[in-house]
């Protein structure tokens, strides 16, 4: 079990979206050799979560829970309502069920290929609370709003639509994944004093509407192009949680490396 960071009373989590990659068979592979690479690790620095395509999340439940591997299962999205004639998706609690703990929501790629609004992305993050499981709640400008110096009023407005519909406390269990877009499989990671300043802006959002105990309780991960070269420098910023990490999660060694670092 992770112990909360002693800088800030929180605790880190390190998440291993695999995106549209691996049929269950490589993902059984990959977290058996992932579990053998961190066999000497200190599994309480922080936590760790992998989040396979649907297709492999059964797979992945039973490998964790029979060969007792500390490893938090997570999913890549799901729909807001419980059931009903919704071809093709996947509610909240039929992850639950599955021991799903976190669920990534608004992915930039959720929200630019497959057009998912702030208001769906609200929708989602309140029917994963309610279904007892944590968001992972992914924000994050583009090259253009960069450039435009837009990032501060692009992240405010996804923070807002997300925790202006939720109560303090299932806010107070958020997690936000901070991805700036042009970071996102670029090799070209934000800088660490740009991660802050994202993570800083989502923690002002949020201590907007739920005041600041709350906000300091919320968690903020960076993601775009991490790997073990930059892991670290993330990680001891103390307003930074954690790490989303995409390419660097889809091979034991990288993924071990990144944790490990
Ligand atoms: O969700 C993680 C992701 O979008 C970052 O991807 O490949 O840049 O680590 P990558």
């Amino acid at each position: 079990v992770a112990k909360p960071n002693p800088m800030n009373g929180r605790c880190r989590l390190i998440s291993g979206n695999w995106k549209m990659n691996l049929n269950h068979l490589e993902a059984i592979a990959l977290v058996q050799k992932l579990h053998y690479s961190l066999r000497e690790s200190d599994y309480r620095y922080a936590e760790i979560s992998v989040h396979p395509p649907f297709t492999a999340l059964r797979s992945i439940q039973l490998l964790l829970e029979t060969d007792r591997v500390p490893i938090s299962l997570g999913a890549q999205n799901t729909y807001f309502e419980t059931s009903g004639p919704f071809t093709g998706e996947v509610s909240p609690s039929m992850l639950n069920k599955l021991g799903v703990k976190y669920v990534i929501v608004g992915h930039s790629e959720r929200r630019d290929i497959f057009g998912e609004t702030d208001e769906v992305v609200s929708k989602k993050t309140k029917a994963v609370l309610d279904a007892q499981m944590i968001p992972i709640v992914c924000v994050g400008e583009s090259l253009k709003e960069k450039q435009e110096e837009m990032t501060e009023a692009v992240l405010t407005h996804q923070v807002e639509a997300v925790v202006s519909g939720v109560n303090s406390e299932g806010c107070e269990s958020l997690v936000f994944a901070y991805e700036p877009k042009w970071a996102i499989g670029s090799g070209m990671p934000a800088g660490a004093s740009d991660a802050v300043r994202g993570a800083e802006v989502i923690r002002a959002t949020v201590s907007k509407f739920h005041g600041e105990e709350v906000a300091s309780k919320v968690r903020v991960q960076y993601g775009g192009s991490v790997n073990s070269a930059n892991a670290k420098e993330f990680m001891e910023q103390k307003e930074i949680d954690g790490l989303l990490v995409g390419g660097a999660s889809l091979s034991s060694e990288a993924f071990a490396a990144v944790i490990q670092a």
